[in-house]
């Protein structure tokens, strides 16, 4: 009995791991995150998030701003503006995370760092 099915079985769940989404941060990682949204972006868009040197961060904005676009704004930044790009800091999981906490409206009136 030939046993290249098995073998071929197990080659395919080592495969797994590469498809599987990018991995949403943990709870440690997100209080990390919530803290640094708060002090480092608020430190230009306003404690609040309601604007400052940068603009309000407000939900609706948000949701005008294509997903794909908001991403890469937290992400790289914006060249030739003040606004810096957080590759350095986070990876492109935690930059995803964040834009969907300012669609959905950042988080601030609860949370660790309160
Ligand atoms: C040094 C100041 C500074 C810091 C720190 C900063 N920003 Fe900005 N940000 C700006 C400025 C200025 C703009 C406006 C850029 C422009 O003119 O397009 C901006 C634009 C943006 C926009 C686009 C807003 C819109 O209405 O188009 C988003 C989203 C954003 N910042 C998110 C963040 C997040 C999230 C952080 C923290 C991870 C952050 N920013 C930290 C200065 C800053």
């Amino acid at each position: 009995m030939s046993r290249r099915p098995l073998l071929l079985f197990v080659l395919s769940l080592a495969w797994l791991p590469a498809w599987a989404p990018a991995a949403e941060p943990g709870p440690e990682r997100q209080a990390q995150l919530i803290r640094m949204v708060r002090q480092d972006c608020g430190s230009c868009h306003g404690i609040r998030l309601t604007g400052g040197l940068g603009p309000a961060l407000s939900r609706e904005r948000m949701l005008d701003i294509p997903f794909d676009s908001l991403l890469a704004t937290i992400y790289n930044g914006r060249p030739g503006t003040p606004m810096p790009g957080w590759k350095s800091m986070i990876s492109e999981a935690d930059a995803t995370w964040i834009a969907h906490q300012l669609q959905a409206g950042f988080p601030l009136e609860s949370g660790p760092s309160r």
